[in-house]
């Protein structure tokens, strides 16, 4: 098979090499001459992803995976399958910019030849790949959907640094514009996956999927949330009674914390909502979990006039990603309460903190921290480590307490 990979970033270059791995000729593209650079040395262009670097440097190697940055020039080569993941970028009401998807899409459409498979795999809101993506193909290559060439949509379901492993394990899911390619989607995927391919009978299914899965795990974190404030008001220790209640085969609470972050999480329930305008339960689940960094800041107390560290940018331990991070959110609410917030992280540089408009602390006094990402530095951290610092809310519970006598450290719906 000849594969062409579109936008080479944590999910598709794992995905590339996947392919390649299987013994396919497999293209990427990506607009950053960087990135192409970078995969053509066989060096990933972001770390953290396990066994990236050997599965890529084995497919460069052997001459099976190499980047370009024109996407329309790949496609024209002729490919069986052309697998395209770029970000749907939102605005803080997570309103989509379809720039980059719209972009790719019609880069896509001036080389498209007959008999290819085009698969979107980027999440997005339900109609997309029948509504937005199949028309803007037809218009940009002269050929008719469903007769010269197909288009399907497969969500990427991974989860960043264990790509490879989730793609061994979870089923993937895929949906057609029409039964026969959606049976070709199938086909095609495969043969270099060993997971179960599961044909949803449309693509409005598999979009729906995956905004399912992802709004389920919101609304399980704004209800562990709203028991985690509950289990604060009574002095109980929230862990203790969700391991408890988990304990039993009908219950999967999740765990609560100071926010949702990253591009998917917090994002995707918009999206379902768009399509859903009448659904309840997502709407209050986002509200709850938007509303989580300023408990975080009223269990800190007072805190004007003081200075705060925020312990972590990224919106989770051992990711460099900060959409929609907690940090933000925490970076506002001490603002308007009169704190002069402070972030340090052990992935982002002095400058690459002032870039995303973070302050950096300089590792001089603080009067109080808070820990929004659950890095696995900070289960070692000591109060030798935080000077001044007298007043802690863990926000994610991963510090040791015991390493900070004198040194309150409240840990959301823990006593
Ligand atoms: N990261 C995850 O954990 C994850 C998990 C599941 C699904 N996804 C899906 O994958 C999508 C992409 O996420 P990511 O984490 O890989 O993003 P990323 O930011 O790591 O990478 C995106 C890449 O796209 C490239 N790009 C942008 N515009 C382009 C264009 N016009 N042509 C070619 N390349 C272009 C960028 O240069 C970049 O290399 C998300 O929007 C989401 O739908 C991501």
């Amino acid at each position: 098979m000849k594969a062409v990979v579109v936008a080479l970033g944590k999910v598709g270059l794992p995905l590339a090499a996947q392919i390649a791995g299987a013994g396919h000729e497999v293209v990427g593209c990506d607009i950053d001459p960087r990135v192409v650079e970078l995969v053509n040395r066989g060096e990933p262009p972001f770390p953290g992803e396990a066994d990236l670097d050997t599965v890529l440097r084995a497919a460069v190697d052997a001459g099976r995976l190499r980047a370009v940055a024109d996407t329309t020039a790949a496609v024209a080569e002729g490919a069986d399958l052309v697998v395209a993941v770029p970000p749907l970028y939102v605005d803080a009401d997570a309103k989509p910019d379809w720039g980059a998807l719209d972009a790719v899409t019609d880069a896509i459409a001036r080389g498209l030849q007959p008999g290819t498979t085009v698969v979107i795999e980027t999440t997005v809101p339900v109609g997309t790949t029948r509504n937005r993506i199949a028309p803007r193909l037809e218009a940009g290559s002269g050929l008719q959907g469903e007769q010269d060439f197909y288009t399907a949509f497969s969500p990427e379901r991974v989860f960043s640094g264990r790509v490879f492993q989730d793609l061994a394990t979870y089923p993937k899911l895929v949906g057609g514009l029409s039964a026969a390619g959606e049976q070709r989607c199938a086909e095609l995927y495969a043969s270099f996956l060993t997971a179960e391919i599961w044909a949803m009978q449309g693509a409005e299914a598999a979009e729906l999927a995956k905004l399912a899965e992802t709004t389920y795990r919101d609304v399980n974190i704004a209800l562990a949330n709203e028991l985690a404030r509950a289990a604060d008001a009574i002095g109980v220790d929230v862990e203790h009674v969700i391991t408890a209640s988990n304990s039993q085969p009908f219950s999967h609470i999740h765990k609560p914390g100071v926010a949702v972050g990253g591009h998917c999480i917090p994002v995707y329930p918009r999206f379902f909502l768009e399509g859903a305008p009448g659904a309840q339960i997502p709407r209050v689940a986002r509200d709850v979990n938007e509303a989580m960094p300023a408990y975080a800041v009223d269990l800190l107390g007072e805190v004007e006039g003081h200075t705060v560290l925020v312990l972590g940018v990224a919106y989770r331990g051992g990711v460099k990603e900060d959409a929609f991070s907690g940090a933000a959110s925490l970076r506002e609410v001490l603002k308007r309460r009169g704190a002069r917030p402070v972030f340090a992280d052990p992935l982002y540089s002095d400058d690459e903190l002032r870039a995303h408009g973070y302050e950096p602390w300089d590792g001089a006094h603080a009067d109080a921290a808070i820990v929004q990402a659950d890095h696995a530095e900070y289960a070692s951290l000591t109060s030798a480590h935080l000077p001044g610092v007298a007043r802690i809310v863990d926000g994610r519970g991963v510090l040791d307490a015991s390493l900070f006598p004198g040194v309150p450290v409240k840990r959301i719906g823990r006593p």
